[in-house]
């Protein structure tokens, strides 16, 4: 299949290219899924609507039919064709939040395609944060079930570079809207229950959350390697990059000795550090990416995967990485950091 490609401004999409969003969303309404920038990562549009157009997103990524997928909409009217007894909470956080990096997982009226929901009663829904996003949407007049466009198992797409790399001869078309900012995925919030519960740490962040509804849960599956994720994407092994990744827990010392022993045993070794290590260490490890500052976290998340992806183009046999704190946009980043080691931990004693 032909892969079209779209450069759209971010600036004032719908004046300065609305021949091109047409082209993209004439795709999309024959049912054609087309990969748009979002402001957390690239999405793998589809309409929402339809089973045939959603059954070719699990098609061109390779994922699971029992993953449900994320309903994008631009408009809070578009909930009521979507959702039944929206609770107030629910309202609160998008009033709050929306347009942005959340997505609400509601009661579902069960109009969208099943392959949205993978057979649950519930959608997850959100309103992006992104000119592009919003424009095509808008263009096209449906809602866009879309995931993360890249194939299942590989780290997110943040460029459309990286879409090209992973689904390039799979899908109609690629809007390039430039890099996405927020670089990790939305935060994946419950609200079918009393009180919201976070099933995916991400863009938006607990604090947050809390400062506007109060009392926030967060799935145990986070926390605990034991329990069955209610959020069924979170049990698969994630953004990985080819060479197996090992987080290290610990001292600069650490670290260095930790890379030391990897290629006295014969390794290559890649490092994903923060400005911070990088200036402090000095020569270590074979290829060494800094991925941001530890004195403003949402760098490493808006660089992250790009990092990550990075590697696949190096000869390391293995990568260690940096741990930050869970707190803030920490949160999320060691959620993805920890998947993408599957929870491999190296601890200074
Ligand atoms: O930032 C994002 O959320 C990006 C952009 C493109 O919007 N999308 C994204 O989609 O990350 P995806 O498919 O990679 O992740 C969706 C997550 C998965 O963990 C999935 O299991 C969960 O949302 N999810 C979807 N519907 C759900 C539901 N009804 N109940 C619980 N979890 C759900
Ligand atoms: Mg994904």
């Amino acid at each position: 299949m032909l892969t079209k490609k779209w450069s759209v401004d971010n600036a004032d999409p719908m004046k300065l290219n609305y021949p091109q969003l047409k082209e993209a969303a004439a795709l999309l309404q024959q049912e054609e899924v087309v990969a748009f920038p979002t402001e957390t990562v690239y999405g793998l549009g589809a309409n929402a609507l339809s089973d045939q157009a959603v059954q070719k997103i699990f098609e061109a990524k390779g994922r699971p039919g029992d993953n449900p997928l994320i309903v994008h909409i631009t408009k809070k009217e578009q909930l009521t064709g979507l959702v039944d007894n929206l609770p107030q909470l629910a309202e609160k956080l998008m009033d709050a939040f929306w347009p942005g990096p959340l997505t609400l997982v509601l009661n579902s009226k069960g109009s969208v395609s099943r392959f949205v929901t993978a057979g649950l009663d519930t959608v997850a829904v959100r309103m992006p944060d992104h000119p592009v996003a919003l424009a095509l949407m808008e263009v096209a007049g449906l809602p866009l079930a879309a995931p993360s466009a890249n194939l299942s198992g590989k780290p997110s797409p943040t460029s459309a570079a990286h879409v090209d790399e992973d689904l390039n001869g799979k899908i109609a078309g690629i809007v390039d809207g430039g890099s996405t900012g927020v670089g990790l995925e939305s935060t994946v919030v419950d609200c079918t229950t009393e009180i919201p519960v976070i099933l995916r740490p991400g863009g938006v962040t607990k604090e947050q959350l809390e400062a506007v509804v109060g009392e926030v849960g967060v799935d145990p599956a986070l926390t605990s390697q034991d329990q069955a994720p209610k959020s069924p994407g979170m049990k698969y092994t994630h953004y990985a990059p080819v060479a197996p990744v090992f987080l290290v827990q610990g001292g600069l010392d650490f670290l260095k000795s930790t890379v030391q022993k990897a290629q006295n045993d014969g390794k290559k070794v890649g490092l994903l550090v923060t400005e911070e290590t990088k200036s402090q260490i000095g020569e270590a490890g074979d290829v060494m990416l800094a991925c941001g500052t530890r004195s403003d976290l949402s760098t490493i998340a808006t660089n992250l995967y790009d990092a990550l992806r990075a590697f696949n183009s190096t000869d390391v046999d293995i990568i260690f990485s940096e741990t930050f704190p869970k707190s803030g946009v920490g949160a999320a980043i060691m959620n993805r950091l920890e998947k993408a080691a599957g929870h491999k931990v190296i601890k200074e004693r």
